[in-house]
């Protein structure tokens, strides 16, 4: 897995296991040095670069020799006219940058980002880091990309720090963290989605134009995830070759992918230029997100392969990264606010007698708290509805048998609140100007250090008042008016990416002061689904739609780069909160336990028959979670094709397969679905004692039992769970 630098130190070679990447020192027109990114794809097998790569075709055309070169670092203001990474305006006020190549060298390694979230190792000869230096003359500016190519899997990540040596102040008005260069043009596959309908699979073809996807909501967002892959135009799910890019960052992104008018596709990836601004002063540096990209010659599924691997291992962290995790019971969807400890035990008791290892209280145990309007920043318990405490409810819960859970919304602060009324000037507002409501909420300044301080001690208080193993950290609007109150002018625009750099600070001090604690993050479900939160919490509520025939397609897309590990999925009560749909307690509970299992409805309002569907799904789920939790996952069937979904879970001698059916037709086509990639031998089928080879398995596959033998469907919304072990 080297890292290959030529004697010159001006070539240098990223070979992985199944990718390569070239980065080259080459001389443009003007006879200066700079940095081209000549290849990227399928591993080449020659350490030296071929001289080939280095060689450009200038074109007897209108444009400038710049707008065909494949910079590693594409700046504006150059004649390059694609999407630039860097736009930085120095002392004269034009937009001009031009970087010219200085030196590389490579180390052992990954660097931490200070102050960022990012993918780790353990030990060095995990990964080795190329860093390449950079500098204009004009400005002063040095830039510095580094590219960590790790030795386990097929994924390089990226990101960029500029530092300004000149003697002027420069403001940054764009700086991404990665940009490639592809020579063709590519499929782009992306998440979009809604509150309620996030990471929805979309494949558009090739377009002279730029295809962007964005946020400029203070958050990842519900609407676009912040990934893409480039897809060569015949690749599937199995096949063909398939670039990923996923920026590590919760906030505002944007990734433009271009394809040119001489068949060459640039993307780059980062922090979206719409909302950021940053002035560097002499001597200061700026650190951006860092970007993970992949490749795979084996589909989509392979990429997806590569960030689940990746990112269960080593971008979540700590205590519950590798352990399995505890089957919970929330409430939220069994009282809303309506609660008080009576009823809460009543839940708990019946959940603690099924099996169930953690209770969550959610939204509504502290202020004034009984609607969404009011309380937010008050992080003190309701005497009326918890008179015993937050410590006297956990103790009561713990009594029988659980762990006790508890919601939180830091990040946020109700106009209605003592905090408010305390503390106007923390909100994020612009001043002589209408503060818009969402959710009859407004957001705190999280740019500012004395509200970082603030939501520090008052988490952290709360957390040390009572015996709490888990906390939901929630995030429920975005932003619209941001400033803040604590920036100058000329910095204003600052104040999104600076608001994410505080809840980052905030999160890491609060995370490591319960190294014990499950944290899960969330945002209105998943709005907030994204590597930046996996790496302070290493598990995201996927969705506030518990529907199990919308959670197929949800649980479905965020597959492509997330693993199961990162998504909660609970059972929720029918008819379905949030569609009215009503599916059995089988098909609820067979589509939850593809992730993190748990119950959010009242386990006291049950039919027995339903009761006892429950207490063998938990028994399920003990046995099964560690291949769910920790085993290759591989999607086979698209509820975005049809009305079947099926995938699979493969971990040692296990074999899990998850098929589901939705609306049935008269007459349906028969189907059997195709297991992938398991280890050969002799697999017995646990519930029926059926014995299969592994080439039967994935060979002619297996019989969906939706239809029934006399051709009859069996109805809508019916599921399978099969599970497989290697008997031999
Ligand atoms: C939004 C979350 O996604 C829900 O699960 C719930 O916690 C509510 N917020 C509470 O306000």
């Amino acid at each position: 897995m080297p890292i290959f630098l030529s004697p010159d130190a001006r070539c240098c070679h990223l070979q992985g296991r199944r990718l390569s990447m070239v980065l080259c020192a080459y001389k443009v027109q003007d006879g200066a040095d700079e940095l081209i990114m000549p290849y990227f794809g399928a591993r080449l097998e020659d350490a030296d670069v071929p001289a080939a790569l280095l060689t450009s075709e200038r074109l007897a055309s209108f444009d400038t020799d710049n707008a065909t070169l494949p910079f590693a670092l594409p700046t504006a203001g150059r004649g390059d006219f694609r999407p630039a990474q860097l736009c930085a305006v120095g002392r004269g006020g034009q937009r001009t940058t031009r970087l010219s190549f200085l030196r590389a060298e490579v180390t052992p390694g990954k660097p931490p980002l200070a102050g960022l979230p990012a993918t780790y190792v353990e030990r060095e000869d995990e990964a080795q880091t190329l860093s390449a230096h950079l500098r204009d003359e004009v400005t002063g500016l040095e830039a510095t990309l580094c590219y960590t190519l790790f030795s386990r899997h097929d994924a390089i990540a990226v990101s960029l720090r500029v530092l300004n040596a000149g003697g002027a102040p420069v403001k940054l008005r764009a700086c991404a963290s990665a940009s490639i260069n592809l020579f063709g043009a590519y499929d782009l596959l992306h998440l979009h989605g809604a509150w309620g309908k996030e990471r929805q699979i979309e494949r558009v073809g090739p377009m002279h134009a730029e295809r962007v996807i964005r946020s400029a909501r203070g958050a990842s967002g519900h609407q676009h995830n912040p990934f893409c892959a480039l897809m060569e135009p015949e690749a599937t799910e199995r096949t063909g070759g398939v670039y990923g890019i996923s920026l590590v960052y919760s906030g505002d992104f944007q990734i433009a992918v271009d394809e040119d008018a001489y068949g060459q596709t640039r993307a780059v990836c980062g922090l979206n230029p719409e909302t950021f601004g940053w002035t560097l002063l002499p001597g200061e540096s700026f650190q951006t997100p860092e970007a993970v990209l992949a490749y795979s010659d084996a589909g989509l599924n392979g990429m997806s392969q590569i960030y689940h691997a990746l990112y269960r291992t080593r971008l979540c962290r700590g205590y519950w990264r590798d352990r399995e995790r505890p089957i919970l019971i929330n409430n939220w969807e069994a009282t809303y606010f309506r609660f008080d400890h009576e009823k809460i035990l009543r839940i708990a008791r019946t959940a603690a007698g099924l099996g169930v290892e953690l209770f969550v209280l959610d939204d509504g145990w502290f202020g004034e708290r009984d609607s969404d309007d009011r309380s937010l920043g008050d992080w003190v318990v309701n005497p009326r509805k918890l008179p015993r405490g937050l410590k006297g409810l956990a103790e009561d819960i713990e009594a029988l048998g659980m762990r006790f859970g508890l919601w939180v919304e830091p990040e946020m602060i109700s106009p209605n609140s003592d905090l408010c009324r305390a503390h106007p000037d923390w909100v994020l507002r612009v001043p002589e100007r209408t503060a818009t409501q969402a959710r009859n909420q407004w957001i705190l300044d999280m740019s500012r250090a004395d509200v970082q301080d603030y939501v520090v001690e008052a988490i952290c208080a709360v957390l040390k008042s009572a015996p709490i193993s888990y906390v939901k950290w929630d995030m429920n609007r975005n932003f619209a008016e941001y400033g803040s109150a604590a920036l100058p002018p000329e910095r204003q625009d600052e104040a999104p990416h600076r608001y994410m750099l505080g809840v980052y600070r905030v999160m890491e001090s609060i995370t490591s002061a319960f190294p014990e604690v499950l944290f899960e993050s969330c945002s209105g479900g998943g709005g907030r689904f994204d590597p930046g939160m996996l790496y302070y919490m290493p598990q995201t509520w996927t969705s506030d739609d518990t529907d199990a025939a919308e959670r197929l397609k949800i649980q479905y897309g965020t597959s492509v780069v997330y693993p199961a590990s990162t998504m909660g999925a609970h059972v929720s009560a029918v008819p379905n909160h949030q569609v009215g749909r009503v599916t059995d307690m089988k098909m609820r509970g067979d589509v939850a336990m593809s992730g993190n299992f748990g119950y959010e409805l009242d386990l006291s309002q049950q039919t027995p028959e339903d009761l006892e569907i429950i207490r063998r799904q938990i028994e399920r789920v003990k046995r099964i979670r560690r291949v769910t939790q920790q085993g290759a996952f591989t999607r086979l069937i698209s509820p975005f094709e049809g009305n079947l979904c099926a995938w699979q879970f493969q971990l040692e001698d296990t074999v899990l397969l998850f098929a589901f059916v939705t609306l049935q037709s008269a007459n349906p086509q028969m189907r059997r679905v195709k297991l992938a990639d398991i280890p050969d031998g002799r697999w017995r089928d646990e519930e029926t004692g059926a014995e299969y080879d592994a080439s039967v398995l994935t060979g002619a596959g297996v019989r969906l039992p939706f239809i029934q033998p006399g051709g009859q469907p069996v109805g809508d919304f019916k599921s399978l769970v099969m599970e497989l072990r290697r008997i031999g």
